[in-house]
């Protein structure tokens, strides 16, 4: 089993929400030729919409810290969909979207991966069909004593987790879920053991956002993180000045 480090460094992570109103459209100003393309790409406009301001955030954000134009930040893809700064290996984001929302995670020094759900994604009859399919036996054998209202809100926060971790990790559900389990330590933060014995260090929680759209969010990091510090945008105007 892996073990905390007695004083290792603890990294950063922010987290940038975007709460994108229904009918605001981003301009497509900081996106790259590529991102245009991929854009351009989708059958759904609701997908097209929350890619574009997914993809604005990014630039947006990680440009101050870069200390280059949104539109210039070079953003590639690896062959498992995972996009990354290839001019910048310091530094790492992802992202996550859920109806309106957009949540961006931005690390130094490690890897990083995101998932923001809502609270009432799946149904009971779902948690009990998909249940089995995504949990490790360990997993399952602690919400075995759990109610079945317990266990559905239980899964849900399992769900977010691992998803935060494979996107940690790269894989998404390229990799088998099960094969990776979650290690709760204390309150703050667990570990994900998967073969061959990487580890990845979660916070999670809850977001209110009002209007019955409540979130569950998990961020993974591939070193141990402080609980994150969010930053939360109503809207993208003041990023737009900055093309
Ligand atoms: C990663 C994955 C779990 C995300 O699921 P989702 O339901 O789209 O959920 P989210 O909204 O939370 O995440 C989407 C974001 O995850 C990021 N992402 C995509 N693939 C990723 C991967 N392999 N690892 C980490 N992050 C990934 C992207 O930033 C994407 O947003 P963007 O396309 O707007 O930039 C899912 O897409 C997956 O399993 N992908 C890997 C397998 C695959 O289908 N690859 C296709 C390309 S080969």
């Amino acid at each position: 089993m892996i073990s905390f480090e007695a004083g290792k460094e603890i990294a950063q992570v922010e987290l940038h929400s975007l709460h994108l109103h229904d009918g605001l459209y981003i301009p497509e100003l900081m996106l790259s030729e590529a991102e245009k393309v991929r854009a351009a790409a989708f059958c759904s406009l609701e997908a097209r919409r929350m890619f574009v301001a997914g993809r604005t955030l990014c630039r947006s954000i990680v440009s101050r810290i870069t200390d280059c134009t949104p539109a210039a930040l070079s953003i590639a893809i690896t062959p498992s969909g995972r996009p990354y700064l290839p001019d910048h290996p310091d530094i790492d984001f992802n992202l996550s979207h859920a109806g309106n929302m957009v949540v961006l995670a931005v690390s130094r020094g490690g890897h990083v991966g995101v998932d923001i759900e809502p609270l009432n994604l799946f149904s009971e009859a779902e948690v009990r069909e998909i249940l089995p399919l995504i949990l490790s036996a360990q997993e399952l054998n602690d919400l075995h004593h759990l109610t079945s209202q317990q266990r559905q809100n239980e899964f849900l926060s399992h769900w977010v987790r691992k998803e935060a971790a494979l996107k940690c990790l790269g894989h998404g559900f390229l990799a088998d879920p099960q094969s990776v389990t979650l290690i709760q330590k204390n309150t703050t933060f667990g570990i994900i053991e998967s073969p061959p014995r990487e580890a990845v260090f979660v916070h999670s929680g809850q977001f209110k956002c009002g209007n019955g759209s409540d979130l569950q969010w998990a961020v993974a990091a591939s070193t141990m993180i402080a609980e994150p510090i969010w930053r939360h945008n109503l809207d993208l105007v003041h990023f737009m000045r900055v093309v």
